[in-house]
């Protein structure tokens, strides 16, 4: 990915970062240890192929930590990742245009919406033939998927571990992590049945017939010769738009990150004792990093989805991907199918870890993090809900565009 800003690694010493991290750790040290993570933001745009392997380790440093009880907590990135602007608008566009999808009806906004921080508001998604948007919206012939919708805000950071260090090209992407990258993803919702493709093209057409449409669209051949150099749409350029655009959607100053940054009234006295509470409670060992996600699957038990006839098995094995706990506040309802509609509920959820609630998930094959977690009692509940208070930041870029190139309407059938 050309446009990736590569960080020279020697400006941020990751090894002696590391150390330090293994130093707090054993000191234990109770809450508000600043540490200044590595600083600098190097623009290296000279250095921009991927190595023979086809990775890319991105270290944009200027993360923060905080060791709570010897766990280490970070703050994202304050300076996101910068891609070209030009692509960026093409993707802005692309996301809100029905015209990726089969009947022209939905658009990768009509369930990503800003007004639910980029997700739908519904316990789960219905694309293909749906009428209105958020919990409104009514379901197509083709019915509700069976997940709930993920926020697209900053997935840029997707993968991303306590030392800042991520990978964009193999970036977890879903509930169950089956495709890695945002370019990869964008495609995925495209070939969709219910999402978005619908009855009148077959899986092996859909891509075809979107780029020839939007080939035809001469404000969209503007578009693409300004981005890529060339007029015309492929199923490569048409990812790499969307997923430019989605890496332009961050929300990294919340209460949590300016207090890391140094801002020591940002949060208040019960957002501190509720991220003690957050430790103690092993809430860490899974929701870590600066995105409070290892990115890992994990078997928790969650009951199946209302009105599922097959139940959802995740990655096959009823494991999910610990998702991210900033922006809660934009992103109910909760888990992986949306069976959780209240954040209180959602952490409740974990005073009840030794038995499955799920009848296909036998006790003993729940996760040991899980199942070790300490009793929860109402007070701690609250004070974790109140730390989680500190991870939203509701300055994100909520643009809704007046029109789309397509002519179609903005963002599908959502009005
Ligand atoms: C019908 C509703 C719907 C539409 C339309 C839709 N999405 Fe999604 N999106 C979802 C759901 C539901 C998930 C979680 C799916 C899963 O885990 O299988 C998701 C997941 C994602 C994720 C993964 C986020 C993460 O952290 O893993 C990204 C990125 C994303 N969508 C972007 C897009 C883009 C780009 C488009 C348009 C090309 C699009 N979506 C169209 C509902 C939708
Ligand atoms: C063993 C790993 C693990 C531990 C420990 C853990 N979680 Fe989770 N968390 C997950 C996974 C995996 C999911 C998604 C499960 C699903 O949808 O089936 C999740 C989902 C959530 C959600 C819903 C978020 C959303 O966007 O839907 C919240 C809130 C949450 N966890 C809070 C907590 C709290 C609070 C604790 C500590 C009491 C905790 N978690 C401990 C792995 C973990």
């Amino acid at each position: 990915m050309r446009h990736l800003t590569r960080p020279q690694l020697r400006n941020c010493n990751t090894a002696h970062f590391k150390k330090r991290i293994r130093l707090l750790r054993a000191a234990a040290i109770v809450t508000t240890t600043l540490v200044t993570g590595c600083d600098g933001l190097s623009d290296d745009s000279t250095d921009n192929n991927n190595n023979a392997n086809n990775t890319e380790i991105v270290d944009i440093g200027t993360i923060r930590t905080i060791s709570v009880n010897g766990t280490v907590l970070s703050s994202l990135p304050q300076n996101p990742l910068n891609p070209p602007e030009a692509s960026v608008a093409l993707g802005r566009m692309l996301f809100w245009d029905p015209i990726l999808s089969g009947n022209q009806d939905v658009a990768c906004a009509s369930c990503h919406l800003p007004e639910f921080g980029y997700t739908d508001g519904r316990r789960r998604s219905a694309g293909v033939g749906g009428v209105g948007s958020g919990p409104a919206r009514s379901p197509g012939q083709i019915g509700q998927i069976t997940r709930n919708s993920q926020s697209v805000v900053n997935t840029v950071w997707n993968g991303i571990n306590e030392f800042g260090v991520f990978n964009p090209n193999t970036a977890p992407m879903f509930w169950d992590g089956r495709t890695t990258s945002l370019e990869a993803q964008a495609i995925e919702p495209i070939l969709s049945r219910e999402e978005m493709r619908g009855d009148n093209f077959t899986e092996a057409e859909i891509l075809t017939e979107i780029i020839n449409r939007i080939n035809r669209v001469s404000e969209y051949q503007a578009m693409f010769e300004t981005a890529y150099g060339s007029s015309q749409a492929n199923i490569g350029n048409v990812a790499q738009a969307l997923a430019d655009f989605q890496r332009t959607l961050v929300a990294n100053n919340t209460p949590f990150d300016r207090y890391l940054r140094g801002d020591t009234n940002a949060m208040s006295n019960a957002q501190i004792n509720g991220m003690q509470e957050f430790v103690e409670h092993d809430c860490a060992e899974c929701h870590s990093g600066p995105m409070f996600s290892d990115f890992e699957l994990h078997v928790l038990g969650v009951a199946e989805a209302n009105g599922l006839n097959t139940p959802d098995t995740g990655n096959g094995n009823f494991a999910f991907r610990t998702p991210s706990l900033r922006q809660l506040a934009f992103t109910a309802p909760y888990f992986h199918g949306g069976q959780e509609v209240d954040l209180n509920d959602a952490i409740d959820f974990y005073d009840n870890n030794n038995n499955s609630d799920n009848p296909n998930v036998a006790n003993n094959q729940l996760d040991p993090d899980f199942r070790n977690i300490p009793n929860l009692n109402n007070n701690e509940i609250n004070a974790i809900e109140a730390f989680l208070s500190a991870l939203n930041d509701g300055a994100f870029d909520r643009t809704r565009p007046d029109r789309v190139p397509s002519g179609l309407n903005v963002g599908g059938a959502i009005d």
